[in-house]
């Protein structure tokens, strides 16, 4: 069903914008919205024929559409992935890979900075379905294979993580999941399929909220999770009965967004680097975090894996907890709103927002301090955010 333009290179840019589903009979250039919940059958045997599997087609949105189809597609490109599917969130996406992957009584290892739904479905859920999740942090890696169980299932980690830009070795942690027979489950969301592909660093599954970068123009939400295709098989199988699937109008909104992902991401991570050199030289700023950045505790690990150091950038503002609200209440341009991966550059601080009533011995293992702020740096020209980030900290 999917067809790609016959090119010589397959590079990037050109999966990217030439993956397209079949043209209609109308010979349209743009991919139509196929905006249906169900789809035809010419006769019962062809009806019966599907639903056996026997014939490969959409058979209704919950389980697949043309316009989701594509999108999944691209993403199974960008990341070299052997099969995907899209969800309605990001968070559709990772619940519904561990309700998969998870039976009651199995164990998971995790690293404790991961974004904060996760976190909460680790705390809150897992132990009223009898799932255990131990720990590591950012800067304990080495007690990782020190938490495997015998009934670990796998290891989950986000590299670059959020809010703290730290960054983990998939190499590293792939190898302890082949020592032990496990699974290697990675959200890649902060670097999307442009910047780095942890496929090729041994994970076997792939997340992504496709609200972030891959929109990149905070419009719509989306989800996927890419993959080994027998896993993603059992995935397809569990939300095609309880129907976390992307919409067709989702998808198409996405798969147009992903023609110039390489674009953005590489304008985003421009800025964001000559933002982080800027901070890096600010008195009122104690520290950056930027992956690309000399002074990124693991900056040889992130130039290994990430072809850029992304368009996120953690940094302490001097003073603690006021000083990181009123360097927020200064801001002029910039925005102050909870998503990420906008063409607008975006400034939250997590230790009076997202991560208030959070323990302090969980916070400090996520790497998050008091005055610390988190900027998605945005396409605004670069000037006009130092400026604006720069009167805020002077303020
Ligand atoms: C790393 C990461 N994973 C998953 C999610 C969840 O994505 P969504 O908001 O699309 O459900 C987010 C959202 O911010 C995120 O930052």
């Amino acid at each position: 069903m999917i067809k790609t333009m016959k090119v010589n290179k397959k590079e990037f840019e050109t999966l990217a914008v030439r993956t397209q589903i079949e043209t209609s009979q109308f010979s349209e250039h743009s991919v139509p919205l196929y905006l249906t919940s169900g789809f035809v059958f010419d006769d019962a045997e062809e009806m019966r024929a599907s639903f056996a599997e026997e014939k490969q087609r959409d058979l209704y949105s919950r389980y697949s559409n043309p316009n989701v189809n594509e999108f999944t597609e691209k993403v199974c490109l960008m990341e070299g992935a052997e099969a995907g599917f899209a969800f309605a969130s990001g968070m559709a996406a990772v619940f519904s890979t561990f309700a998969t992957l998870l039976d009651a009584g199995d164990h998971v290892v995790s690293c404790s900075s991961v974004f904060g739904a996760t976190h909460g479905l680790f705390t809150k859920y897992f132990p009223k379905w009898n799932i255990e999740c131990s720990y590591f942090g950012i800067n304990d890696v080495e007690r990782v294979e020190s938490l495997i169980q015998p009934n670990t299932k796998f290891i989950y980690a986000e590299t670059p993580t959020n809010p703290g830009v730290d960054v983990l070795d998939m190499a590293y942690l792939s190898a302890i999941c082949k020592k032990h027979n496990i699974l290697l489950v990675v959200d890649n969301c902060f670097a999307t399929p442009y910047l780095q592909n942890p496929i090729k660093f041994g994970a076997d599954l792939v997340i992504h909220s496709a609200t972030k970068l891959m929109d990149g123009q905070g419009r719509v939400l989306g989800g996927i999770t890419v993959g080994k295709k027998e896993l993603i098989r059992e995935i397809y199988l569990f939300s095609r009965l309880t129907g976390p699937a992307m919409s067709a109008f989702n998808a198409w909104v996405l798969s147009k967004s992903l023609e110039t992902l390489a674009v953005r991401v590489e304008k985003h991570c421009e800025n964001a680097l000559k933002l982080a050199l800027f901070l890096e030289a600010h008195p009122k700023v104690k520290w950056v975090k930027y992956p690309f950045l000399k002074s990124h505790p693991k900056y040889e690990i992130a130039k290994k894996q990430m072809k850029l150091g992304g368009n996120i950038v953690a940094f302490e503002v001097d003073g603690g907890i006021e000083a990181g609200k009123s360097f927020l209440n200064a801001i002029k341009m910039c925005s102050l709103s909870a998503n990420l991966g906008d063409t607008r550059t975006i400034v939250t601080h997590p230790a009076s927002t997202t991560h208030a009533k959070v323990e302090q011995d969980v916070k400090t293992a996520a790497g998050i301090t008091d005055g610390m702020v988190r900027c998605s740096v945005g396409l605004e020209h670069v000037d006009d955010i130092i400026q604006d980030l720069e009167q805020a900290l002077n303020n």
